[in-house]
This record gives structure tokens, sequence and C-alpha cells, in this order.
């Protein structure tokens, strides 16, 4: 098992949630979220009876994954936003019964989340080559190490977590260095009734609004910072003309916040909210659309009786003219 540490820029980063911090409504990117703590929360979110998606992906992956490992004749996976890989394991089962898996590359911003499913991931699969690495999806994927035929995942709906342009050029950057014969896998969350889902944000034992209110925590510490994060009210609905959820913290009464590494002293009002997440909900040929802006025709997709949660599995759109290596030597 090897971990890699990608070269995250802490000065790029800094001036980034500066900048975020000053847009209106201010914004903390959603990365933030994921310290060891955040990390924690999030799984324990994911067993909430409210929180329907990760129930969903489960089942369907272990519905699909035996035909996934048929149809890409995977030797390789890599899965981007890797978190606990805890559904990894349905996919990589069914990759060995396939026969032909060699190589697990986690990509996860969180060192913490990184280290810890490479390492249990390398002792329930003996034979299976780990490794990790520390960067940030957006920038680092030249640091992933050859190796193909290859599948490429993406799940928990993390896209959703990016706007829709934003979501084609990150597909774009995934599309382009790929090899024809490599496939993408993609977990999406699904319009459906609006109570449904905002549900899912505003889980009755608080957990959501813990996760929320814990990014001022790894702001603080980023920055130097004073928030106070039990002075923020949780707040998340869904927008229908965007159909995405938005996670908000509503300052609690008029407060000074200072981040002395960020240069930056907010004065916030009262009522007045920060943005911490969206989280975009699609629809199949929304999924199929965008795919193919990014370079990606959809091959097989799967969903639940419910339609509750959507898995493409796509293939690298061969017509498309660019190439490019995600292995430039730069580790
Ligand atoms: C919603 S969680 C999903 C985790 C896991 N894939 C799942 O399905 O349960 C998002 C994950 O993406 C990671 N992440 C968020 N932004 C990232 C970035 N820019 N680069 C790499 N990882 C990122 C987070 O640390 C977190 O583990």
């Amino acid at each position: 098992m090897e971990i890699t540490l990608g070269d995250l820029d802490p000065g790029a980063e800094l001036a980034e949630l500066r900048a975020a911090l000053l847009e209106r409504p201010r914004r903390i990117p959603s990365r933030y979220f994921y310290d060891r703590r955040g990390s924690e929360l999030f799984e324990a979110i994911t067993e909430l009876p409210e929180y329907y998606p990760t129930r969903a992906e489960t089942a369907l992956l272990e519905a699909h994954a035996d035909e996934i490992a048929r149809a890409t004749g995977a030797e390789e996976l890599v899965e981007l936003g890797s978190g606990a890989a805890s559904k990894t394991r349905i996919l990589l089962d069914a990759l060995a019964r396939a026969g032909n898996l060699r190589t697990y590359v986690p990509l996860d911003v969180s060192e913490a989340m990184v280290r810890r499913s490479a390492e249990e991931l390398a002792a329930a699969y003996p034979e299976l080559t780990v490794h990790g690495l520390v960067a940030d999806f957006h920038h680092h994927l030249d640091h992933i190490p050859p190796g193909e035929p290859r599948l490429v995942i993406f799940l928990g709906s993390t896209i959703g977590n990016l706007r829709p342009a934003e979501a084609v050029a990150f597909l774009r950057g995934i599309a382009a260095p790929m090899a024809p014969g490599d496939f993408f896998l993609l977990g999406v969350d699904l319009v459906k009734e609006t109570a449904v889902i905002e549900a899912a944000y505003n889980d009755a034992a608080g957990l959501t609004a813990e996760f929320n209110r814990n990014i001022l925590r790894v702001v603080n510490r980023l920055a130097g910072g004073d928030f106070e994060p039990d002075r923020f009210a949780h707040r998340a609905f869904f927008d229908p003309a965007n159909r995405w959820i938005e996670m908000r913290l509503v300052a609690r009464g008029a407060q000074t916040v200072r981040l002395p590494k960020l240069d930056l002293t907010l004065e916030l009002a009262d009522g007045e909210e920060l943005l911490t997440e969206i989280s975009c909900k699609y629809e199949r040929r929304q999924v199929e659309r965008m795919l193919a802006r990014g370079g990606f025709s959809l091959d097989r997709w799967f969903t639940d009786d419910e339609r509750l949660f959507g898995l493409a599995l796509a293939r690298h759109d061969a017509s498309r003219p660019e190439g490019g290596s995600w292995h430039q030597g730069t580790i």
C-alpha cells in the first residue's frame, strides 16, 4: 500500500476561501466539511433513516456490480472523492469475481480518510495494490498513476455539489486523458418529491446541522478564525428553479468574525446567511446531456423502482479529439 500526498497549495486554498467569503451571499466551499470530524459526521448521516441516497446507491451497486464488472473488464478502480469507501467493496468484490482486478486508487482531499480507507482495503484485499492519493480532484488528476483498463467512479452524488458548468468542466478533466476502453461510473441523486429531499438534509437527530456547523471549525483552524459555530442555525431547502438543495448557516445575532490568516474581518448581520453547499438533483436526460458535454457517452443507466437514485455507466466518447495523460511524471 502506498499513499501519495498531492501538492495541495495552502496559499491558493486560503485565497479561494477568502474570495468565497466575500461573495454575496457569503460562501464556504463544501470541501471544507471534510476534516476527520466532518467525515465521521457524514458517515453517520449516511445511516440516518431520512438519508435515502446512500441506501439507494448501495442497493443499485449490489444489484448491478457484476454487470458493471463484466461490461468494463476493469483492472484498475480509481475512486474520486472516495471518503470512507464503504460502497467501494461491492465493486471491488465484483471486479475480483470477474478475475481482472489489480489496483485500487482512492483519491480524496481528506488525508485521514485516504489513509484509513487505504489501510482497511489493503488489509481486506491482500492481492490488491492500493495507491491512495491525497489530492484535489479539480487540480490533481495528473497524479493518478498509469494503469488501464480502468473504471473511474464518482459516487455519493458528489457531482451534485458542483454547479452545472463546473460539473461539465470537471467531467472534461476526467474524460480527456481516458483511453477508449476506460469507463466512468457516476452516482446521482434524482429529482423527487420536495419533502423527501428536504427531510434528507434536515434530519430529526440534528446530525446534518452539526455537520454544517463543523465547517466553521475547519475554517477557524485554517484561518486562525473565531467563528462561534453555536451562534449559527442550520438551514437547508430545495430550490425548484435550480433543482438543487442549498445548505446555509444563519447568523444568530449580529457578530464580528476575525480571520487573521485571511486578513479578513467579517461583520455579519443578524440573520445573514453563509452558503455552504448546493446539491443538484437530476433527471436521466440531464445526466446524459451533462455526460455528453463532458466527453462521455452513456452506456447503461441503473435506477431503483422509486427513482430515488441513478447510476450512470459511461464510456469515454472516442470521437472527441482531445487527449492527454493523467500521469505526466508529477510524482
Ligand atoms: C459526499 S462525500 C462522498 C463520499 C463517498 N464517495 C460516498 O459515496 O459516500 C464527498 C467526498 O468528496 C471529497 N471531496 C470533496 N471535494 C473534493 C475535492 N475537491 N477533491 C477531492 N475530494 C473531494 C470529500 O472529502 C468527501 O470524502
